[in-house]
């Protein structure tokens, strides 16, 4: 199978697109406007890797011809950093919806199965939340077919993301209908491993939370809880999430044509609080050294960490029994896996850069 992977050089796409190479009989286009994380896999020397710096907002006659040549389009394309969704609610509007647009155009033009990454912010925020109710009291696992999607008010622009996506899922379905496209939707709830963003001390950014707890980790920098950490995630290691991306392609019995999973652990939940808290105690059982910094840990308002507009995700419960019956699958690590799994790689890569040796990693 000849599978196009756009945005192969993001962090589901690197770790997705060295699976492909190590376990299946693919051959794999690697579309990306960065290949920096598919060259610390080294599979630029894999003769059924083909890298293509392509930016899919310009050259609309290689993505058709690209899309026309493959049997498989993944679309792992966009704008997926909350920061951004307030800073740039346009942009992140323009590349989510319109540039991807085009892609599922030239799949249905030219009869192709395509895989979208939506997100698991399309469900918005919890019904307990919206009825003033306190959405720890009332657990209700988001499912793909029956629960609502709820976003907050316009002025709250943070939700320009989850919208798009939600308005992608939604132009797939009418394309199935009318068109009969196949397509399958995936929505990634909270995905943490080894590759994930970068640590803002080394690349000027605002990345996801996992990266900037871990920055204060190994730089000292103040662990901050947005609105005191009280919203709740729950982390999925991306080993996990790559073994139900690849059942959904394998597509058993076509179980997976014009079908949305969730990908999550459930069990995983945490609040933010509570993971600030949890990442020290596993830095300091596992991987402290001499000299490490200890950070503190701070509170700050949305404004001030993100500005004007954001407004959170409160709780994300995934109910992933619809990937367990048609697909056999269910995750397999814990979250303290999660964390320490994703936290050696980190730890690996800043001390080899400072050449320290490594920590001897103790099983976790
Ligand atoms: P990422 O930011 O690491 O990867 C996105 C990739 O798209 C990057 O490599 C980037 O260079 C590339 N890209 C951006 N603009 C491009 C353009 N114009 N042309 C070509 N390539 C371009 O994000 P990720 O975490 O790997 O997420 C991948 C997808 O999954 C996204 O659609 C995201 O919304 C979705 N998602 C991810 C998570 C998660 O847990 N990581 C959760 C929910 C949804
Ligand atoms: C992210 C992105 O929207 C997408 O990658 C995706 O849609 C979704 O996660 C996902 O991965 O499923 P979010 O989880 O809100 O959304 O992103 P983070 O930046 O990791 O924020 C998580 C929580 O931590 C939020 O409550 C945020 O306010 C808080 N936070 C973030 C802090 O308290 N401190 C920080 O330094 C950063």
């Amino acid at each position: 199978m000849k599978i196009l992977v756009l945005g192969a050089g993001g962090f589901i796409g690197v770790n997705l697109t060295e699976r492909l190479l190590k376990e299946g009989n693919y051959e794999v286009t690697a579309v990306d406007i960065e290949k920096d994380k598919l060259k610390d896999i080294g599979v630029f020397d894999d003769p059924r890797l083909r890298y293509l710096h392509l930016d899919i907002r310009t050259d609309n006659d290689t993505l058709e011809r690209e899309t026309k040549d493959h049997d498989l389009v993944i679309d792992l394309v966009a704008m997926a950093n909350p920061a951004l969704y307030v800073e740039d609610p346009l942009g992140v509007f323009t590349l989510n919806f319109t540039e991807n647009l085009k892609i599922v155009d030239y799949c249905h033009k030219h009869k192709k199965r395509i895989i979208q990454f939506s997100t698991c912010e399309v469900y918005g925020m919890t019904a307990a939340s919206v009825i003033g109710k306190d959405p720890k009291d009332m657990p209700c696992p988001f499912s793909e077919d029956d629960t609502p999607l709820i976003m907050g008010p316009i002025k709250n622009h943070r939700w320009i993301y989850a919208s798009a996506k939600q308005l992608l899922e939604r132009v797939l379905h009418a394309y199935g209908l009318q068109h009969d496209l196949n397509y399958s939707i995936i929505r990634p709830f909270n995905f943490i491993g080894p590759r994930i963003d970068y640590l803002p001390s080394e690349k000027a950014g605002n990345p996801r939370v996992f990266s900037h707890f871990m920055n204060a980790l190994l730089y000292g920098t103040p662990m901050k809880l947005v609105d005191g950490g009280k919203a709740f995630r729950a982390y999925t290691l991306i080993d996990d999430a790559v073994d139900c991306m690849v059942r959904i392609i394998e597509n058993p019995n076509g179980a997976c044509d014009k079908q949305i999973f969730n990908i999550g652990t459930p069990e995983n939940e945490i609040t933010i609080e509570g993971l600030a808290h949890l990442m020290k105690e596993i830095f300091n059982e596992h991987f402290r050294q001499e000299g490490d910094p200890d950070p503190e840990i701070v509170t700050v308002s949305s404004e001030e960490f993100y500005g004007k507009g954001y407004e959170d995700c409160d709780r994300r419960i995934a109910d992933i029994s619809k990937a367990t019956e048609l697909l056999g699958w269910k995750p397999t690590h814990d979250l303290r896996s999660v964390i320490y799994k994703t936290m050696e790689y980190f730890v690996q890569q800043h001390r080899a850069r400072q050449g320290q040796p490594e920590p001897a990693t103790a099983s976790n």
